[in-house]
């Protein structure tokens, strides 16, 4: 039969291979996810026995961190904080002398416009119950915890964050944080919305990271972040953040969810990120560790994947290690 079809002229040479590549990653696509925490020993971190490889910093290896992400080409990391203090209203959240706003200044002061700084905005660190918002017995009170997002972004903005990354899931919370923003001067805040964050079991190293059970209340999430048996939602989440002022919307967790980054990519066209989170990371490098698959293949696999589904930006723990790969 003519004629003879052969895809392995395609594949036989790398520069073939390479000529014909549709998709490549690039250290512009990568956002570094980084802990600091309140009452480490200033100049020490320490190490996430779950997440091997990331640490819980203070506010000077945290500086130094940023620096090396930055060296390496990633345009922006997102600060997740853990306070010496937590209430039943996230207080710590919103201090201005919080962990958060020193560590957003410091970072600032060493690396100015240089690198972006996105904050996470949820409550789960800072309250005791460890809720992403007030809690009333096992209800979570959406409404309430509006203006309590809207207060800690604004200081975080205050202290120079560049993206303000709510990823709590209560409704109407991009337009109360846009508002409260706009009304404050603060126009040109870029928010990136964890618009499409599933209910995941992939989140379990995070608890760790960031020290945040469920102390009271509920015990998962099943309320307010969507079920896994749902798409359609997802495009309803999307809209709304959209219509509310999200600039950059954000689907959570990444490769479990490669079909929703593609369904969302080919219907918006809004900037896309997707969030590999803490249970994918620990995955590739538990079973790297002993010897199951190669970690650093896995690792480049795995991020092409989410670029290839469509996610422009990738917020990932592997964000150092994959720009260092890229650079060989
Ligand atoms: C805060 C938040 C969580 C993550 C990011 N922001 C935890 C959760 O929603 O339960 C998870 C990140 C990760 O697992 O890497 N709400």
């Amino acid at each position: 039969m003519y004629p003879k079809i052969r895809m392995r002229r395609l594949r036989n040479h790398h520069l073939v291979r390479g000529m014909v590549a549709e998709f490549e990653l690039k250290p512009s696509n990568l956002i570094l996810p980084l802990f600091v925490k309140e009452d480490l020993e200033e100049g020490t971190k320490s190490p996430i026995s779950a997440m091997p490889g990331v640490f819980q910093h203070s506010i000077l290896t945290l500086v130094q961190e940023a620096k090396e992400a930055r060296d390496l080409g990633i345009p922006a990391i997102i600060l997740f904080g853990i306070p010496s203090r937590k209430d039943a209203v996230g207080s710590e959240a919103y201090n201005p002398e919080g962990i958060i706003p020193r560590a957003i200044r410091a970072i600032k002061d060493e690396l100015g416009d240089s690198l972006l700084v996105a904050c996470d905005v949820c409550l789960c660190e800072y309250t005791d119950h460890g809720h992403c918002a007030p809690i009333d017995g096992q209800r979570i009170l959406n409404d309430e915890a509006l203006e309590l997002y809207a207060r800690a972004s604004l200081e975080y903005v205050k202290a120079g964050a560049d993206i303000i990354a709510p990823s709590d899931m209560m409704d109407g919370r991009v337009a109360h944080i846009r508002q409260v923003l706009d009304h404050a001067g603060h126009k040109d805040t870029i928010i990136m919305a964890y618009a499409v964050k599933y209910a995941s079991a992939f989140y379990g190293p995070f608890r760790e990271a960031a020290e945040s059970g469920f102390a009271q209340g509920p015990k998962d999430r099943m309320t307010h972040q969507m079920d896994p048996a749902n798409l359609s939602q997802a495009f309803r989440e999307v809209e709304l953040d959209l219509m509310e002022g999200a600039d950059i919307i954000m689907v959570k967790p990444a490769l479990p969810y490669l079909d929703i980054i593609k369904a969302l990519g080919d219907r918006f066209d809004s900037p896309l990120a997707a969030y590999q989170v803490s249970g994918e990371y620990s995955m590739i490098k538990a079973a790297a560790e002993k010897d199951w698959v190669d970690g650093e293949k896995a690792m480049m696999e795995s991020l092409l994947s989410i670029r290839r589904a469509g996610a422009t930006m990738i917020l990932t723990y592997f964000a150092k290690e994959a720009a260092q790969a890229m650079k060989r």
